[in-house]
C-alpha cells in the first residue's frame, strides 16, 4: 500500500469506526448532571425565539458548529458534500477534518473543499493537528505558506487547530514529540491570515490550559470533551488492542465548559451532544456555541435531504427548551444557572469553578 492509500484507509476506518457504538467513550459527558430550570410561565411563543448567534465575526442562525470531522477519502468528499448543504441551509458554522493529508497528496483537497462548494455563505473552518506545528523527525514544522494554502483550500473563515495527544500517543503510527506547544500555536497565530480556533477531540480542555490557550491568541475555545466520540477508542480499536487505560481519558464535556468559560473567548461545547434539549445546556453554563460531531455524520449517512431535517429537529428541539426555561434567547439561559448535580457539581466544586 503506498502512502496516498494508508492515508485513505486510515480516514476510511475512521469514519465506519465512529458510526459505530465501539467509538463512544463510556465514561458520562455529564450533561444528565445539568438541570435546566423551568418556567411554568413561559412569556414567549416559538416564533419570538431568536437563536442567531456570531462567530468570529460571522451571524449565524443558529449557535451550531458541525465540528471537523473528515476529508482525504472519497467517502470523506460525499460526507462533506452533504454536511456543507446542512451547514448553508441552517445558517451554521461547518468545520473539514485535518487537512494534513492533502498538504501531503494535493490530488485529496477536493474531498476536503468540497465543504466550501456546499456551504456557500455559511463559516467555514479549516483544520490542522497541533502537532503538526512541531517538527517530527524528518517532518519540519508547518510553515506560513502551509498555513495559507490550509484556508485557500476550503476559503476557511477560521483554522480550527486540534489537540489530541492522547489519539497521537495511541496510534501506532503516531506523532511523539508532543512539545513545546504553546509557542508553536502563538506562532501561527501571528502568521494566520484568518482567526485561529483550539479544539480539543474528546479529552477535554481544563482551565490552566485554556488561560495559556487565550494568552496565545486562541479565538475560541472548543472544549471536546469526554463522553462522545473517543479517539483513544477508535485508535486501539483499529489497532486491535483492546481498550487500554487510556480511552477516557480526560475532562468529560460539562466539567470541562466550566473549566474554559469567562476567560474573554467564545466557549464551544462539544462531547456527545446529539439533540436540543441538551445542546441547552452547555448554553446555559456559559458556553456559545454547541458543536455536533458524531450525530451530524449518522444524519449525513442518510444523504441530504434527511440531513437537514435531522439538524433542522435539533434547532427546533433547542428553541423549544429556552422557551420552556423563560428566554427569549440563548444568553437568556445563564440568568437562571442550571442546577448542577453528581460527578459534574463534584468536579465543579473541588476545581474551585462554580459561580
Ligand atoms: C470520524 C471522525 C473524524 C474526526 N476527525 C477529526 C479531525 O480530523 N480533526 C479534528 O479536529 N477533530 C476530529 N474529530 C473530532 C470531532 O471534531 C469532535 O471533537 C468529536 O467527534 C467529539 O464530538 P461528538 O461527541 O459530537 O462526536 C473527528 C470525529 C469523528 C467522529
Amino acid at each position: 500500500m503506498d502512502r496516498v492509500d494508508r492515508i485513505r484507509e486510515r480516514k476510511r476506518e475512521h469514519l465506519e469506526l465512529a458510526l459505530t457504538e465501539a467509538s463512544q467513550s463510556r465514561r458520562a459527558s455529564g450533561w444528565d448532571d445539568v438541570a435546566l430550570v423551568p418556567s411554568a410561565l413561559p412569556e414567549r411563543s416559538l416564533g419570538d425565539i431568536d437563536l442567531s448567534a456570531e462567530l468570529v465575526g460571522h451571524r449565524l442562525r443558529a449557535p451550531l458548529l458541525i465540528v471537523g470531522m473528515t476529508g482525504g477519502h472519497p467517502d470523506a468528499r460525499m460526507i462533506n458534500k452533504v454536511l456543507g448543504a446542512v451547514a448553508e441551509a441552517h445558517g451554521i458554522a461547518v468545520g473539514v477534518g485535518s487537512q494534513r493529508a492533502a498538504l501531503e497528496v494535493p490530488e485529496l483537497a477536493p474531498t476536503f473543499a468540497s465543504v466550501r462548494d456546499h456551504a456557500r455563505t455559511v463559516p467555514v473552518l479549516a483544520n490542522i493537528g497541533a502537532l503538526q506545528l512541531i517538527a517530527q523527525g524528518e517532518r519540519p514544522a508547518l510553515g506560513a505558506e502551509k498555513v495559507a494554502r490550509l484556508v485557500d483550500m476550503v476559503r476557511a473563515d477560521a483554522i480550527a487547530v486540534h489537540l489530541n495527544v492522547v489519539q497521537e500517543l495511541l496510534q501506532p503510527e503516531g506523532d511523539r514529540v508532543t512539545g513545546p506547544l504553546l509557542p508553536a500555536l502563538a506562532a501561527l497565530v501571528r502568521v494566520a491570515p484568518v482567526p485561529v480556533i483550539v479544539k480539543e477531540t474528546g479529552a477535554g480542555i481544563d482551565r490552566e490550559s485554556a488561560r495559556r490557550l487565550v494568552d496565545a491568541g486562541a479565538a475560541a475555545l472548543d472544549v471536546g470533551g469526554v463522553g462522545g466520540t473517543s479517539f483513544a477508542r477508535i485508535e486501539t480499536e483499529r489497532a486491535g488492542v483492546g481498550e487500554g487505560p487510556f480511552a477516557d481519558w480526560g475532562i468529560p464535556a460539562a466539567a470541562s465548559v466550566l473549566e474554559c468559560r469567562g476567560l474573554g473567548v467564545p466557549v464551544i461545547a462539544t462531547g456527545g451532544i446529539a439533540d436540543g434539549a441538551t445542546a441547552a445546556k452547555p448554553l446555559a453554563l456559559g458556553a456559545s456555541l454547541v458543536g455536533i460531531g458524531r450525530a451530524a455524520l449518522l444524519a449525513a449517512n442518510d444523504g441530504v435531504e434527511a440531513a437537514i431535517l435531522t439538524v433542522g429537529r435539533l434547532i427546533d428541539e433547542l428553541r423549544t427548551a429556552v422557551l420552556l426555561s423563560g428566554g427569549a434567547r440563548p444568553s437568556d439561559l445563564m440568568a437562571r444557572p442550571p442546577v448542577l448535580t453528581g460527578a459534574t457539581e463534584a468536579w465543579a466544586r473541588q476545581r474551585g469553578l462554580l459561580a
